[in-house]
């Protein structure tokens, strides 16, 4: 069972949740968070040839499921979760307004999860571990638009690492807003700017880019605009240090 709330969890329409957690959780709160998860994703962690890929899954989904019930007042485990064509998940059983009005998504790179909670609008996230070799490389040249290339390549060269992570995690978010993978070509759209999405259909797609822990970058992108975000950054209290129950933190 989740601990009572310190205080009411509330998502206005015009707001943004993201959620940052650590994944290096202490085995006794794996094994808390597989316990919530349904027969489909047990089947999903069966799949997985390593150990480390299996704890990953667990806790990201164990942590979703757990988050979401915080909005929903539900129990973790009996929230019903189905996934688009392409992958992306949602809540399937809307029996409530709460429900019907909920959108999520989520990314996790390394050590790190990222979770976003909307009401109302569609939403998309991504974090990444910043490689500073990579921007070297010629990802950039075969995924990015033209005008990304130029932007990064305009840039001091031990500052591309960063740029580039930047640009990717933000081409990635708007992906996954839209929800469709890599169905979207990555040179379609035009992610330069600070706050709108240049695509074809003429964008209300916005973005914003943000640091969820130092080393890392990951961006958010949303339909429409006009929100506002509110950080929920306290991984170490989010279980109980005896029992690894976890608890809010908020
Ligand atoms: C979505 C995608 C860009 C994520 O890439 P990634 O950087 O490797 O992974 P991230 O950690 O950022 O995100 C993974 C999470 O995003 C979510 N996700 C998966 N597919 C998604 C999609 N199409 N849109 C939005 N979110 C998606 C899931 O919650 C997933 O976590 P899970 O594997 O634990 O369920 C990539 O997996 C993709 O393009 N998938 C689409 C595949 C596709 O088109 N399949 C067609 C099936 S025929």
């Amino acid at each position: 069972m989740i601990a009572a709330p310190q205080k009411e969890l509330v998502l206005n329409h015009e707001e943004v949740h993201i959620w940052s957690l650590s994944l290096s959780v202490p085995p006794i709160c794996i094994d808390r968070l597989q316990q919530v998860l349904s027969e489909h994703e047990c089947h999903r962690v069966s799949q997985f040839r390593f150990e480390r890929d299996r704890n990953q899954f667990i806790t990201c989904r164990g942590l979703l499921r757990y988050i979401l019930s915080l909005y929903l007042y539900q129990d973790p485990g009996q929230l019903q979760l189905s996934s688009n064509a392409f992958g992306k998940p949602h809540l399937r059983t809307h029996n409530t307004t709460e429900q019907q009005d909920l959108r999520f998504n989520y990314s996790h790179a390394d050590r790190l999860a990222v979770f976003a909670f909307a009401r109302r609008r569609e939403i998309g996230v991504d974090v990444e571990l910043i490689r500073p070799d990579v921007a070297r490389e010629s990802i950039p040249e075969h995924f990015f638009c033209k005008a990304e290339v130029a932007t990064l390549r305009a840039l001091q060269l031990e500052i591309q690492g960063d740029a580039f992570f930047e640009c990717w995690t933000r081409k990635e978010a708007y992906i996954k807003a839209r929800g469709e993978g890599f169905r979207i070509p990555l040179n379609s759209f035009d992610v330069s700017s600070d706050h709108l999405v240049a695509d074809q259909e003429n964008s209300h797609w916005s973005l914003q880019s943000f640091v969820p822990a130092p080393g890392y970058v990951a961006a958010l992108v949303t339909e429409g605009q006009g929100w506002r975000t509110r950080f929920i950054q306290s991984p170490r209290r989010f279980f109980t240090q005896q029992e690894g129950v976890p608890c809010c933190i908020y």
